[in-house]
């Protein structure tokens, strides 16, 4: 039998270590993971962010997009950084990720940066969290601590892309059941699309709003016509050409704000997954409260790219340290 007070005592235990892990103490990863061993290591990664933006403001957007395309694909292990080699198509050869995602010279050269002065200490998953977290606050964001000590996966498959990410032609219901997949709850998930305020699209994903919709409408009915026709002139019919794309949110295409909440609200939003979430009356409600609280959905939006930035990561002897991020060791 269990004396009531030593019951007590076990429930404090546990309440404490509740405590703790909602404060992420106990969480694998942790803030300043290399002060000692490689004190410059996040200098040097927001100094490439930096001077890649210098030359071209959208490789902030393509490294948000990176890091959530890591994170929903077999964790966040910077799989998506390694090349497809003879006998593998790896996840950044996907339809889905190629040739879409951008930015891997950046990750690329803050690696080699990192390599010569902290010779395999600093792990391609943890460069790609703070890049990420880099370009939000170099788009005018907020600036948030990232928990590190992620180690890189020696896995990378094409064929796991497409079970894990989201499509731009899910519905509301879709969206939901695939951040829940990934432990995110709805409200998460409106946060986490807030980051389409910044970047572009190709005209292919989401030509199918304006050309071939559906058997009654050959335009999405949704999708504000004067915008559609401006979208149209952009983006031919029929064209695949990879090099026709489109800002996300026109007025501030470099900016982190709630320009993507009010382009949804003006039913201005790209894909169907961004104009879905006003066809439910708790998403919609999220959308307005965030296109009017600015600071409040700044707060969710750091909050969700922590918890994002946690996914199935590998820490202590998992994995491995890659020396090229594009190649697992050998
Ligand atoms: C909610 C489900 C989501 C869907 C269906 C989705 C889909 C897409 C698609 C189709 C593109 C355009 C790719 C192209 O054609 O160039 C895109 C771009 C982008 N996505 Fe998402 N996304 C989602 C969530 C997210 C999340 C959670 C993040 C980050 C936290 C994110 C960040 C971005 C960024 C920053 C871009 C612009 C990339 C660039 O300019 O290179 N997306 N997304
Ligand atoms: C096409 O989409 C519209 C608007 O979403 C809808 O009302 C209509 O029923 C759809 N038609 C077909 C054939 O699915």
């Amino acid at each position: 039998m269990t004396h009531p007070k030593n019951l007590a005592d076990q429930l404090c235990v546990v309440s404490v270590l509740i405590l703790f892990c909602q404060m992420g103490v106990l969480s694998q990863l942790q803030v300043g993971f290399y002060a000692n061993s490689c004190g410059l290591a996040e200098f040097i990664v927001k100094d490439e962010v930096r001077a890649a933006f210098a030359k071209e403001k959208g490789v902030a957007a393509g490294l948000v997009r990176m890091h959530f395309h890591d994170c929903f694909v077999r964790g966040c292990d910077a799989s998506v950084l390694i090349d497809s080699t003879p006998s593998n198509t790896a996840e950044k050869d996907s339809p889905v990720n190629n040739p879409s995602l951008r930015g891997f010279e950046v990750i690329d050269n803050a690696k080699s940066r990192l390599e010569a002065v902290c010779k395999g200490i600093v792990s391609c998953a943890d460069i790609l969290a703070f890049a990420a977290r880099d370009s939000v606050e170099i788009t005018g964001g907020l600036g948030y601590d990232v928990p590190a000590g992620r180690r890189d996966g020696k896995i990378s498959l094409s064929s796991e892309t497409l079970t894990n990410l989201p499509s731009p032609t899910f519905n509301v219901n879709q969206l939901t059941q695939s951040f829940a997949n990934k432990g995110f709850s709805q409200d998460e998930m409106v946060t986490l699309s807030g980051a389409h305020t910044i970047g572009r699209s190709h005209c292919t994903s989401f030509s199918n709003r304006l050309y071939n919709f559906n058997g009654t409408n050959s335009q999405d009915p949704s999708l504000d016509a004067t915008y559609a026709a401006r979208l149209k002139q952009q983006c031919p019919q029929g064209s695949t050409d990879p090099s026709l794309v489109v800002p996300m949110n026109p007025s501030s295409p470099s900016t982190t704000d709630v320009g993507y909440y009010i382009d949804i609200q003006a039913n201005r939003g790209l894909f169907t997954s961004d104009q879905t979430l006003l066809t439910n009356p708790a998403t919609a409600s999220q959308v307005n409260l965030n296109a009017r609280n600015p600071i409040l959905w700044g707060r969710k939006f750091v909050a969700a790219m922590v918890k994002m930035g946690q996914l199935d990561v590998l820490t202590g002897t998992s994995g491995e340290i890659r020396t090229n991020c594009r190649v697992i060791n050998s």
